[in-house]
């Protein structure tokens, strides 16, 4: 009896703010460029980028959107993150001269860095919310996003996915789409993020406004029951990139050998915009010999393989690795995090079969960072090792929920079908 009236009572609490559902959306994985997207208006796809501070489409022609003035503070917190070098130029200011107070951005491209200024407007998107096993209803979300006209600007949607029309950027600030959805939902600054490997697989899943639940099979456990947290950095240093901290790499529960401080420099950052991990070089080389040698012992007969991609420098013939449920059987890798968790990958995230006969460890050497630069991230952990991991961002906790899944299921495996 009392247990029943503290479950009225819960409910009556829970109804002011009960009708706001957190806003479900499928992600899709383009294999050619191994970025993810997700539909935003009218068919055109947005690509999700974690480290992005905004949302950015090209303009609708004959769509003249409500801009908002260049004075507004809206205008300045969208010019808060700017893009190294996209605003070199005198004109690049949120007021330049003949804007008509129009609040001007510069939103760029996140694999090639081109960037192009855009006005900043009122817009919306369809999307369905969800109980956490399936679509519920359809909701038409407020947001503000830059319209960039492409006339002058093509290059600027350059080696994104085919169909992409821009970026939905998922930092933690608050012009990027998780701040949002939660502001004009009401809903808490959180979401789930849970990619899949694409390809034969379906859609994997992102949630906003929600730390959970997710369920991804019926008769399953609910996953983010099961999470693992570190604490999340959400902006740093001019940056907004998701920050976490690395505290050692483990192989088999080895710790690999690293310079003194190598992995405290520069940390970790989460990051959707690389397929791969990329490792600073003075953590990649260590890792990659102590993985080789790891593996030699661990599975002898194993037969070392000619790399079929340039960066990816370690690779084997696949008959020769065993193979099980979770991919092949090499030595585990596992990021050690501040908070004592540990981010394992088994085979079937460190390996990649980059062509049939032939697998690779799925780590890389970062390019274009000079030796001894601790401004760099020691860690970029790529979209490949983050798919079939539920992720928690709870940018209100600031901390990273992580969880990888069991091998019975996968991220692509949400029930997108309504029910009823
Ligand atoms: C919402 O879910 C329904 C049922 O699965 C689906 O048909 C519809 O396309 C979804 N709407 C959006 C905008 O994703
Ligand atoms: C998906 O959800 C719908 C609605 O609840 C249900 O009818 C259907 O059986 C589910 N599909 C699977 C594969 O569980």
């Amino acid at each position: 009896m009392a247990r029943l009236l503290v479950l009225a009572l819960l409910l009556v609490l829970a109804t002011p703010g009960s009708e706001a559902l957190p806003v479900l959306v499928p992600v899709t994985k383009d294999p050619k460029t191994s970025l993810y997207t997700i539909p935003f208006h009218d068919g055109a796809a947005l690509v999700l980028d974690t480290a992005g501070p905004l949302v950015w489409t090209t303009c609708q022609p004959d769509h003249h959107p409500a801009v908002l003035a260049c004075t507004s503070p809206t205008c300045k917190l969208a010019n808060g993150f700017p893009f190294p070098g996209c605003r070199s130029s005198s004109s690049g200011s949120s007021c330049p001269p003949n804007s008509h107070n129009k609040c001007t951005v510069y939103p760029y491209n996140p694999v090639t860095g081109s960037c192009a200024p855009g006005d900043l407007s009122h817009t919306r998107f369809v999307a369905n919310t969800t109980d956490g096993r399936n679509p519920v209803s359809q909701v038409s979300v407020k947001a503000i996003a830059a319209c960039v006209s492409l006339g002058d600007n093509k290059k600027l949607l350059e080696k994104l996915p085919l169909g992409s029309a821009g970026v939905a950027g998922l930092a933690g600030t608050g012009l990027a789409l998780p701040a949002q959805v939660a502001g004009s939902q009401r809903l808490p600054k959180k979401f789930l993020l849970c990619l899949s490997r694409g390809g034969v697989y379906g859609p994997g899943v992102a949630v906003f406004g929600s730390g959970g639940p997710l369920f991804l099979l019926r008769d399953q456990p609910e996953y983010t029951q099961s999470l693992t947290y570190t604490p999340l950095v959400v902006t740093k240093k001019g940056s907004p990139a998701y920050y976490v901290s690395v505290k050692s790499i483990l192989l088999e529960n080895t710790p690999v050998r690293l310079p003194k401080k190598a992995l405290a420099t520069g940390g970790a950052v989460l990051c959707t915009r690389t397929p791969y991990t990329l490792l600073r070089r003075d953590v990649y080389r260590p890792f990659l010999a102590a993985f080789e040698k790891a593996l030699a012992k661990q599975i002898p007969w194993a037969k070392k393989a000619r790399s079929p991609v340039k960066q990816l420098k370690l690779c084997y013939e696949a008959n020769t690795l065993p193979n099980g449920l979770s991919g092949y059987l090499v030595p585990s890798v596992a990021l050690a995090m501040e908070g004592g968790g540990s981010w394992t990958m088994t085979g079937s995230s460190s390996m990649v079969d980059v062509k049939p006969g032939t697998a690779c460890l799925a780590f890389v050497e970062m390019e274009g960072v000079k030796e001894g630069d601790a401004s760099a991230p020691a860690v970029l952990v790529g979209g490949f090792q983050m798919e079939n991991f539920v992720l928690q961002f709870d940018l209100e906790k600031k901390r990273l929920g992580f969880f990888r899944l069991p091998v019975s299921t996968q991220c692509s495996r949400f029930n997108f079908t309504r029910a009823g």
